[in-house]
């Protein structure tokens, strides 16, 4: 049978995808000097150990990163510093809090499932995949949810222009690709800037207002890390899910057996959603870098050297996962990375779950069939950071 990935031939370079492992999990690219780790056992090790897996990678990279970049942003962070950040945003998206928002992303899904009622074809990330989660997020940020194409093409040029460069480029012209990259990044840094400036002035019960006003360490934040944050949860608040859902239905519909029990009994669908995530990571890999030397899955690897976590792989490791390229929505244990592990763990994993959730039923209650075309095939971002829909057109009758 073939799978999504074979189906959509999604980054071919991902080797880990296709069934190919690596004869060990751990292995050393001389040429680019990182350790790349594909194994499951290891990949929990080293996110479970903020000890000995640091957050603080940029100091290792070959490029110098603009600090401005970087300032206020917690996946960059460790302890102590780390909890003071993740505290400001964590109590938006407590279970509690995100049980509030729950009828909000009701009401925003019907409402965008009225205008596309009747219609035999929906283009899934404009009509809903896209929509749903950034107005939910502008909305919970303070920002004007109308402002949304702006957000969409900024992303879209953040996402492109930092596809094109990799930040274990230490040349001239590495260094150079980098300093464009970071221009992209400045009209939705000026655009938050400009929000936090008026909350500051005009508070609101509103996670702008709150940044604008917090304190780490008893002392305000910065602007820039105030923006920083601002720019985390805008921006990987709505991309991520956006690609899961997306994800989620290609999924379904390279799996028409299990689509068809999803269908029928939906109490799978929490675990569809579980499943594409292990199946088809959004987020594809995370750095970490050794404090001290470590040994691990039979190799050792000396202190401040740079990891890359490639999550896909290590949720398609045999040791773990029985038949891994199998898409099973009742796969029970199922010990994924598709949102991390330990302290950096996704904030806003709990949001995501619900949107999906949501999202996905109301398709399924509206739509009899949700089938890709292949004359009008789905397009990916360019990005092998990530895996995710960029357009989805699907055939509803
Ligand atoms: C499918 C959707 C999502 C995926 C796949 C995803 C993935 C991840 C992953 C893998 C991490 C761990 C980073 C690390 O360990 O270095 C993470 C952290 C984070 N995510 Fe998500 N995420 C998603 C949705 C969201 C949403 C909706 C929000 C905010 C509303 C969000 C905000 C964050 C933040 C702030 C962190 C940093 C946490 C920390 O460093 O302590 N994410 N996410």
């Amino acid at each position: 049978m073939t799978t999504v990935v074979e189906r959509w031939n999604i980054h071919p370079e991902h080797r880990w995808l296709r069934g190919e492992r690596p004869q060990t999990p751990i292995v050393y690219d001389e040429e680019q000097k990182v350790w790349n780790v594909y194994g499951h056992p290891e990949i929990f090790e080293m996110l479970g150990d903020h000890e000995r897996f640091s957050s603080e990678t940029t100091r290792l990279l070959p490029v110098e990163v603009d600090p401005d970049l970087v300032a206020g942003d917690m996946t960059q962070m460790d302890p102590p510093q780390h909890r003071k950040f993740r505290q400001l945003v964590s109590k938006a998206f407590t279970p509690r809090a995100v049980a509030k928002l729950e009828p909000r992303v009701h009401e925003i899904t019907a409402e965008l499932m009225r205008e596309i009622e009747g219609r035999d074809r929906i283009e899934l990330v404009a009509d809903l995949a896209y929509t749903l989660p950034v107005i939910v997020i502008a909305e919970l940020l303070g920002v004007p949810a109308q402002d949304r194409d702006l957000f969409k093409g900024w992303a879209e040029n953040i996402i492109e222009s930092f596809s094109g460069f990799s930040f274990l480029d230490g040349s001239e012209e590495g260094r150079q690709n980098l300093d464009n990259a970071a221009d992209v990044v400045r009209p939705l840094f000026d655009y938050l800037a400009e929000h936090l400036d008026d909350r500051r002035a005009n508070p609101r019960d509103d996670l702008l207002t709150h940044l604008a006003c917090a304190e780490a360490d008893g002392e305000r934040l910065t602007k820039t890390e105030a923006v920083n944050v601002a720019n985390i949860i805008l921006v990987t608040g709505h991309i991520t899910t956006t690609m899961l859902l997306g994800n989620t239905l290609l999924c379904l519909d390279a799996n028409p057996d299990q689509a068809k029990r999803v269908r029928a009994d939906r109490s799978l669908v929490p675990g569809a959603i579980e499943e594409a995530l292990r199946v088809l990571p959004p987020s594809t890999v995370l750095t970490r870098a050794t404090k001290e030397e470590v040994r691990i899955g039979g190799t050792t690897i000396p202190a401040d050297q740079l990891l890359l976590l490639w999550l896909g792989a290590g949720n398609r490791d045999p040791r773990r996962f029985p038949d891994p390229a199998a898409y099973l929505p009742d796969r029970d244990p199922n010990p994924h990375f598709g949102f991390g592990r330990g302290i950096h763990f996704c904030v806003g994993a709990g949001l995501t779950r619900l949107e999906g959730e949501v999202a996905l039923n109301a398709l399924l209650d509206q739509f009899p069939v949700l089938e890709t075309d292949p004359d009008d095939p789905p397009t990916f971002v360019p990005t092998s950071d990530m895996i995710g829909i960029k357009s989805l057109p699907l055939r509803t009758r």
